[in-house]
């Protein structure tokens, strides 16, 4: 195993400068044969190599000793730590006498044990450290890649990527040279990912035959992604015994084609002994399903389980199942209500190896949406939520949107209320699942910025309760590893101003109050308030001259805040309860109605909207400010101002848009008296 370093593709957080705190030490590694730990005592090499430290052998004196608990005979450091059970993935962490431990009981934790001491530079070998247990709070952290082979007419490459081509696929062949795969599986690892999906849910026919004549290309992408400990996943066609099987039906009863789904996995494990399984969009926007059998979702989810079971494998089974054909003229039908209306009735139905994957809100990936009741509604399933890491309506990584924020409040919200267990609880069994937001872009994600994203997933993945400006703090140190003085303390300052809180800003300049969308529709980039209003989509805000919102009330709506339980259930079906950002996500209301906030609706529209455009000005400025001080990389400068240029842009279009639609709408004039047109 070789450390990958690939040419002219940015870093990420792991710039070399990352390991000088081990590279300059003695480091004794003692483990087994295994390729994991072959990864770790390459990656010690690697930073010794290039930072002047060295490689111990037993005997010799060291610094830092990374250690198997089974390993023979352990170093006392090392020994006096052995304790508690740390399981497949774990690892100790602790510094007595001037030495630094690390020790798991598995080649992975040891890894991840490498990677937390990296995060941690030269604080890990300075005084004493208690002994620190590390266990990931979630048993599968995985990102999904929307990638095609091909380069589709109307998604490109990648399906609502903005970073590029595919890293795996170009021009319909997988790429000759895998090793920027691998340097991906090296960033990914450091942030403790263990798993990745590698094409499109949407599964076309070329990606289809990933799965049988074209299954070496996963096998290629396996051998990158194992030395760092990522099993390979991939998204299958419910209709493949007919496309590649030459069956005339997919019926999970049929017992032919669940032969050949055995048969086929069978082959699978073959070349691939440790394939993670698949990744199945079914009966959704127009992909094949079991619906066409007089079926249900469990008995498609089932077949494939029973094909995986015995390999040790797990089908992703995703609750994105809704009516994409609604008319809008029907206010009964509720696009929010469709994910519990097919899922929640099959709970207790589904195999063990059965994952149900729920987006992490009822609709699609808005910037705010309340939590998707299904994740309260499936005690008796193993569910993972998924996330959007890709920024398909946070910005199209044209704009800077922090995003651990929105997953933190996700992940730490409690359905049964105060002292009841949180979602991160909930899915701890299933997992967390994120669209990735990487292409073949010389910054990885198109903006640089948004690579921070990318990092914050797998660490809230691991450990959900972590704070979000640490974690930023932490990929900050990482990735431009800023100096003790005035220089470095000034970038952290202006990275944290321009990056906490955009999230929270891009919310104030797009869609108010939680309705959501109000995008162009076919790319979802900028403003069309009312480019989904009258389509078959399901999104609609219901917008007229006395006011907006959608009513999903039980008492006089849809009857969605229903779906909860309580107190949620009552906390949204109450006008005078329900959170400001909710608001218009729960009920219709008139543009007078007083906010919690102490202003009307529509004041508060505009009031955000001159508020998020202002902020997205300020956010240039402080990067303006950082311009020829040599603190950042001049090309990665130039990159961001130039996006900083186009997000201002956009947000001044998304405020002069929605202000001049809500005032003509109304009638209501801005109190402040502020250009509207
Ligand atoms: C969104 C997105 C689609 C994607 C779908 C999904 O609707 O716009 O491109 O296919 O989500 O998650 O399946």
């Amino acid at each position: 195993m070789t450390v990958p370093h690939v040419d002219d593709v940015h870093p990420a957080w792991l710039p070399p400068e990352a390991f000088r705190a081990i590279g300059a030490r003695r480091v004794l590694v003692l483990a087994d044969g295994s390729p994991l730990s072959g990864t770790v005592r390459a990656e010690v090499a690697d930073a010794c190599a290039r930072h002047g430290g060295a490689v111990a052998a037993p005997g010799e004196p060291y610094d830092l000793v990374l250690a198997l608990a089974s390993g023979g005979s352990l170093p006392p450091e090392a020994a006096a730590l052995k304790g508690p059970e740390l399981g497949p993935e774990g690892f100790l962490l602790a510094r007595t006498g001037g030495v630094t431990a690390v020790l798991a009981d598995a080649p992975a934790g040891l890894l991840y044990g490498f990677f937390a001491v990296v995060r941690l530079g030269e604080a890990a070998f300075e005084g004493e450290r208690p002994a620190e247990t590390h266990r990931p709070a979630l048993e599968r952290r995985m990102l999904d890649h929307w990638d095609n082979i091909d380069v589709h007419p109307v998604m490109g490459q990648v399906e609502r990527g903005y970073s590029g081509g595919s890293i795996f696929w170009r021009d319909g062949v997988l790429h000759e040279d895998l090793t920027r795969v691998r340097a991906y599986a090296r960033l990914l690892a450091a942030t403790g990912v263990n798993a990745v999906a590698v094409n499109n849910v949407n599964v076309h026919a070329p990606e289809a035959r990933l799965l049988t004549d074209r299954l070496d290309e996963v096998a290629a992408l396996a051998a990158e992604f194992r030395p760092y400990g990522i099993r390979v996943h991939l998204s299958v066609n419910f209709a493949s015994p007919i496309a590649l099987g030459g069956l005339e039906t997919a019926d999970p009863a049929d017992e032919r084609v669940r032969a050949w789904w055995a048969r086929t996995t069978e082959r699978v494990y073959a070349a691939i002994p440790d394939f993670g399984g698949y990744v199945v969009k079914a009966d959704s926007e127009g992909q094949p399903g079991p619906f066409a059998y007089g079926r249900d979702h469990a008995d498609g989810a089932n077949m494939l389980a029973d094909a995986l079971a015995p390999h040790g494998g797990v089908v992703h089974w995703r609750a994105f199942v809704y009516n994409h054909r609604q008319d809008w003229r029907d206010r009964s039908t509720d696009r929010a209500r469709a994910a519990y209306d097919h899922f929640a009735p099959l709970d207790g139905r589904f195999r063990d190896n059965a994952i149900v994957q729920v987006k992490y809100g009822p609709i699609d990936f808005q910037t705010r949406e309340p939590v998707s009741p299904v994740i309260a509604a499936m005690p008796d399933t193993r569910l993972a939520v998924e996330l959007q890491v890709t920024q398909e309506y946070t910005g199209q990584q044209r704009h800077v949107c922090y995003l651990a924020p929105m997953w933190s409040e996700v992940l730490g919200f409690r359905f049964w209320g105060e002292g009841e267990p949180a979602v991160a609880e909930v899915i701890k069994s299933g997992g967390l699942v994120a669209v990735s937001n990487v292409g073949d872009d010389r910054y990885w994600t198109g903006h640089p910025l948004a690579q921070a994203n990318l990092y914050a997933f797998g660490r809230l993945a691991w450990d959900p309760g972590l704070d979000p400006v640490a974690i930023l703090d932490e990929w900050i140190g990482l990735t431009f590893v800023p100096g003790d003085d005035e220089g470095g303390e000034r970038l952290r300052a202006t990275l944290h101003g321009m990056m906490d809180g955009s999230w929270r800003t891009y919310e104030r300049y797009t869609a108010p109050l939680g309705v959501g969308f109000m995008v162009r529709p076919g790319h979802h980039y900028g403003p069309d308030v009312d480019g989904y209003e009258y389509t078959p989509w399901g999104t609609y805000h219901f917008a007229d001259r006395d006011g907006v919102g959608v009513d999903r009330t039980r008492a006089t709506g849809t009857g969605y805040t229903g779906q909860y339980p309580k107190p949620w259930s009552e906390v949204y079906e109450s006008l005078a309860e329900c959170p400001d950002e909710l608001l218009l996500f729960f009920h219709h209301v008139p543009y007078g109605h007083v906010l919690h906030s102490g202003v009307t609706v529509i004041q508060h529209i505009y009031d955000t909207h001159f508020a998020g455009a202002e902020e997205a000005a300020e956010i240039r400025a402080l990067w303006a400010k950082l311009e020829g001080d040599g603190l950042v990389d001049p090309a990665l400068h130039a990159r961001v101002r130039e996006l900083l240029d186009e997000q201002v842009r956009s947000a001044e279009e998304w405020r002069d848009q929605i202000n001049s639609y809500f005032y003509r709408k109304s009638g209501v004039p801005d109190a402040r008296g502020r250009t509207i047109y």
